[in-house]
């Protein structure tokens, strides 16, 4: 994942002393020097105690703990009870674009990779079934993937698509490589639209494990049902990103025949 470029600040260092302007703009000033200086800062460094910081700016130590508040509001920072406040991982964007997990990381500079944890044909059953816009006895290929970027698990995420679209999927190495790639060299299969729920959750003790953080964090569940250029469904896949590693952009255009 993004780790942060390597600086030659020591993360200890307070950031340098600046002049502060006078009590009501001060804490926008210090939301920006923060910002800054956070920035060059590697994930995971420790920010000095509020103690230290206010000392060192001169400010109250409650102007100091707003502003860092709103940083880790922000997802800049984060807080361990007890242990202090570190700095955050950068955040990986989601965009609207309709892209692969594949070329959604590469996008951003990030190696993406994949670990197989199961792949299995399964009776559909109703519900996948109603997703999948096929019969409840038809055959489903379903995939297990942990996805990492940067060699670091970034999501959780389950993959059915119906066996008859792609036969022989079960023998394709899917611990490597892109499934959207297989689909389209493979098999012809060109996703075109797709649509996709995305909800907040904590994360189970599984998927915590899967994706080597805690049970109880944040994260994004993504479904999503995607459809080639004949509108047939080909796939419904159900991912877990982490919260702290992930962020939803969403372009949005006004219909400009709106009043
Ligand atoms: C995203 C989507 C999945 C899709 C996957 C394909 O993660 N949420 O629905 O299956 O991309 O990615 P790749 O081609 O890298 O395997």
């Amino acid at each position: 994942m993004a780790s942060r470029p390597s600086s030659s600040r020591e993360p200890g260092d307070l950031a340098p002393v600046v002049e502060m302007p006078p009590t009501g703009a001060k804490g926008a000033r210090l939301q920006e020097i923060f910002e800054a200086w956070v920035a060059e800062l590697p994930t995971g460094s420790p920010i000095p105690s509020e103690r230290d910081l206010a000392e060192h700016f001169g400010v109250a130590r409650m102007t100091v703990r707003l502003q860092l508040d709103r940083l880790a509001q922000r997802g800049l920072l984060y807080r361990h009870r007890g242990r202090g406040t570190f700095v955050a991982e950068r955040r990986v964007a989601h965009t609207e674009h309709l892209t692969s997990f594949t070329e959604d990381m590469r996008a951003r500079g990030l190696e993406p990779g994949s670990r197989l944890l199961g792949i299995e044909e399964i009776r559909a059953g109703a519900q996948l079934a109603a997703r999948l816009e096929i019969s409840a006895s038809s055959r489903v290929i379903r995939i297990r993937r942990v996805r990492t970027a940067d060699a670091e698990p970034m999501a959780a995420e389950q993959t059915h698509v119906p066996a008859r679209r792609f036969p022989g999927l079960l023998d394709q190495d899917l611990d490597h490589g892109s499934l959207y790639d297989l689909f389209e060299h493979r098999y012809a299969v060109r996703v075109a639209e797709a649509d996709q729920r995305v909800t907040v959750t904590d994360l189970t003790a599984d998927e915590a494990a899967l994706l080597e953080t805690e049970a109880g964090r944040p994260a994004f569940r993504i479904e999503r049902t995607t459809r080639d250029a004949d509108g047939t469904v080909v796939e419904f896949a159900s991912s877990v990103y982490r919260g702290d590693r992930y962020e939803v952009l969403m372009h949005a255009k006004r219909d400009p025949g709106r009043h």
